[in-house]
């Protein structure tokens, strides 16, 4: 079997290395991959956007299976193109993928069927947007419609904050269009979690649990970024909790988005925060999140290729999908300056007893060495018994890893540590 997977950062890369253990695959494409998955798949210089790019290279390569991991090529329509060619996909069609697409959609969603989520109202004229804020409770949540790389929501602590949010995301068009139209929502409270999903459009398999860490500064201080670091699984994520969720937001979602019309299959990530109220649905991601991925992935049992083959063909309700009775933990490697201005072009040593523990982000070959090409460089994952050991280790391996301008947090899961 020949596989493509499409997108290029550390996600991609803890999926490529969880697909090389199926002995069936005999060969993985990776579009446009970096220079550290070029270890575990072939490279091809074509973007994860370009859909005429990926569809001519599946189609001519003879391409059996597709894996479409990142955002933007799905709300594009990536895997409906695919499936076109006859090429079965792991992902969501662009009519589901809009959960992500657009967070107008996902209120709405949540608010016809009952789902728990913070209140919230939606503006497409900025007068309007800026008068509700004369009297909105403060802090208040302003969010793009649409997908803007992860920065599209301002937490606004004053109502001039608000103010001045609505006006980059309206007036000054900070988001282009993911700002025509912004969600102003309720300020909850409460501890994160993430829980990835995987889900064939009528079951719902949640996977473990994770934490993300989207600070950039230790003690949760500083800019938000991508993610600098995450455990699994989260303490917070109980069994309770996983009931409740189970029965209020995970199956919920499912049915309404086959009774929309708009059957979701792939991955679907439920980012939660467990408010005093019980846990409430944050945002909807269509994809694998980046970093859980990286701790989620290597505690998956079962074997990968067949759980997504499975949710292709609509078989989930077949599969046992087990996950290891261990721990996880991810810590960020990134380029100092991230997520503003920061160099790259730094060479990049590993030593060789830790290259399967770690996850390429941010690295792109040039005359055989290894150079930092990103805010997010690597990932590095450490599995053990105990979370403490799981950090600990984690720590250790990012100590044999050499770049100038290397920076990490050094408090990746004090917070899971301190809960449990
Ligand atoms: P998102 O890009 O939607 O993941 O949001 C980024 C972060 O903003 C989330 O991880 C939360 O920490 C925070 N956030 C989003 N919505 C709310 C909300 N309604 N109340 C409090 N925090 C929020
Ligand atoms: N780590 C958060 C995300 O992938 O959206």
């Amino acid at each position: 079997m020949k596989v493509m997977v499409v997108g290029g950062g550390g996600r991609e890369h803890a999926i490529i290395k969880k697909l090389r253990e199926n002995s069936g695959i005999t060969e993985i494409f990776a579009l446009p991959g970096n220079g550290g998955i070029a270890n575990d798949a072939t490279c091809v210089p074509i973007g994860a956007t370009d859909l005429d790019g990926i569809v001519d290279f599946a189609v001519k390569e003879g391409i059996d299976y597709a894996v479409v991991a990142p955002d933007d090529p799905l709300v594009l329509g990536c895997v409906d193109r695919l499936e076109e060619k006859g090429i079965p996909c792991f992902g969501p069609r662009s009519n589901a993928a809009i959960i992500e697409g657009s967070k107008v959609f996902s209120k709405n969603l949540m608010k016809k069927y009952g789902i728990p989520t913070a209140a919230y109202e939606v503006f497409d004229n900025i007068d309007d947007a800026l008068s509700y804020l004369e009297t909105a409770p403060i802090p208040t949540v302003i969010k793009a419609d649409g997908l803007a790389l992860g920065k599209g929501v301002i937490i606004a602590n004053t109502r001039d904050e608000a103010k001045a949010a609505v006006c980059s995301m309206m007036l000054d068009k900070k988001f282009g269009k993911s700002g025509d139209r912004v969600v102003i929502e309720e300020f909850l409270t409460g501890p994160e979690v993430s829980v990835l999903s995987f889900t064939d459009g009528e079951t719902v398999v949640p996977m473990i649990s994770s934490q993300d860490h989207k600070r950039a500064l230790d003690g949760d201080k500083g800019l938000n970024t991508g993610g600098m670091g995450t455990v699994a699984p989260n303490p917070y994520y109980t069994e309770e909790v996983a009931a409740e969720c189970m029965e209020k937001i995970f199956l919920p979602t499912i049915r309404a988005m086959k009774a929309e019309g708009r059957p979701f299959k792939g991955c679907l990530y439920f980012g939660l925060m467990i408010t005093e109220n019980g846990p409430k649905v944050i945002e909807y991601n269509c994809r694998f999140g980046d970093p859980e991925a990286q701790v989620v992935l290597p505690l998956l049992q079962t074997d990968l290729f067949t759980v997504m083959q499975a949710v292709t063909d609509g078989r989930l309700s077949e599969l046992d999908v087990k996950f290891r009775d261990a721990y996880a933990a991810c810590v960020i490697l990134a380029s100092k300056g991230y997520p503003q201005s920061y160099e790259k072009g730094y060479e990049i040593t590993i030593d060789e007893e830790i290259q399967d523990h770690v996850y390429v982000a941010g690295a792109a070959l040039k005359d055989g060495k290894l150079l930092t090409s990103g805010g997010r460089v690597l990932g590095v994952t450490a599995v053990a018994d105990t979370l403490e050991k799981a950090i600990a280790d984690s720590y250790k391996m990012c100590e044999q890893i050499y770049f100038d301008n290397k920076y990490c947090r050094t408090d990746i899961g004090k917070r899971a540590l301190a809960a449990k």
